[in-house]
């Protein structure tokens, strides 16, 4: 819980009530769930991004204080109860969703309505990789989508070693395209194999200035810009950003002027689908969630302070009474 925004320390625990279904919602007891760069924006009102966006963010979560005192979107875990109306799921099916700017899922309950974005867990996953799917995979689909990613071009994704990263390789690779992928040397192998046709070190080279060119420039990690990499888009390409109100401004004035455009919708919308969708993608094998560190939930506040060094490869989980079921 967090009764102010400000840095992790303000979280805690606390014992609340459990909560109790409506007739179209299922109680889901919670194994795993992850600490996002959107839990730690919302926790500090986006502090980080400026007054502007701060007060878009507490406009949102509350002006003075957090409406929403439990943070967490991601989960995975096990159905404890479900509403009269509730035909989808039954008591004991493993599901795995996220509860979106909601949030509520750093917590050992959440009800959710069967129509959110939730579905049964991929065959053979764990609670920790289930919980480690949808905050880049949705996030990262969003993206591609919106760029209108094509089988046979060539996209560059910078930070291919994030939560986003990671999921935006295995997509795009899987939507047929020629991926360039940007990290630092530790990261090298772990994007080679989620699927990337090449990486690129970002500590020993940069991109902008290799002479190669894009379709597609996903700025997955919100540190590069679209001044500095329009010259490696061909024309016509786009620059997919995921942070950045500068971003804003850019979508709507490329939208109009010049022919590479700057792609930036929020807020995102996900639907049940993708999440079906993800799940297919688990279970032929073309997609695999990437887990940094697990830590239980009573270390979230340290858990949130190692997501706020930026540097996590992939997600990192917490987990609810050991969570390692299948
Ligand atoms: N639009 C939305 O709805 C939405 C939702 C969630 C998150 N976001 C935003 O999306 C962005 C990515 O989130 P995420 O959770 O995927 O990120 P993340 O997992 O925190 O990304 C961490 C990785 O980024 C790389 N990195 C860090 N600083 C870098 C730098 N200066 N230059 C290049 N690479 C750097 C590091 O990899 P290497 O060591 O390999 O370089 C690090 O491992 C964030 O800005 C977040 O705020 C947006």
């Amino acid at each position: 819980m967090y009764d102010r925004y400000g840095p992790p320390d303000v979280l805690r625990l606390e014992d609340v009530e459990r909560p109790v279904p409506k007739e179209d919602e299922v109680l889901v007891k919670i194994r795993a769930t992850a600490v996002t760069r959107a839990d730690c924006a919302t926790r500090e009102a986006n502090r980080r991004s400026g007054l502007a966006v701060s007060l878009i963010s507490r406009s949102i979560s509350g002006i003075r204080r957090p409406k929403q005192r439990i943070l967490g979107s991601e989960l995975a875990g096990e159905v404890e109860a479900v509403g009269a109306a509730v035909n989808e799921f039954a008591v004991g099916d493993h599901v795995f969703g996220t509860s979106g700017f909601m949030f509520g899922a750093h917590a050992e309950f959440i009800c959710l309505r069967e129509s959110a974005r939730i579905a049964h867990m991929p065959v053979g996953m764990s609670f920790e990789e289930a919980a480690s799917v949808c905050d880049g995979g949705l996030n990262a689909l969003w993206c591609l989508r919106g760029a209108g990613l094509r089988k046979g071009q060539r996209i560059l994704i910078y930070g291919a070693s994030g939560a986003i990263g990671t999921a935006a390789v295995q997509l795009a690779k899987y939507f047929g395209a020629d991926v360039s992928a940007v990290c630092s040397t530790k990261n090298l192998e772990l994007v080679r194999s989620l699927g990337a046709d090449r990486v690129i070190d970002h500590t020993q080279e940069d991109f902008t200035k290799n002479g190669q060119t894009y379709d597609v420039i996903f700025d997955a990690v919100g540190k590069h810009s679209f001044a500095r990499s329009s010259g490696s888009l061909n024309p016509g390409g786009s620059y997919l950003a995921t942070d950045g109100f500068r971003n804003l401004l850019l979508a709507l004035w490329t939208s109009r002027f010049g022919d590479k455009k700057v792609v930036f919708s929020i807020p995102p919308r996900y639907t049940k689908q993708d999440v079906r969708f993800l799940k297919e993608l688990i279970e032929a094998g073309k997609y695999r969630a990437v887990i940094d560190r697990c830590y239980p939930l009573e270390d979230v506040v340290e858990a949130t302070r190692y997501v706020e060094t930026e540097q996590k490869t992939g997600n990192v989980v917490l987990t609810i009474d050991g969570g390692r079921g299948r």
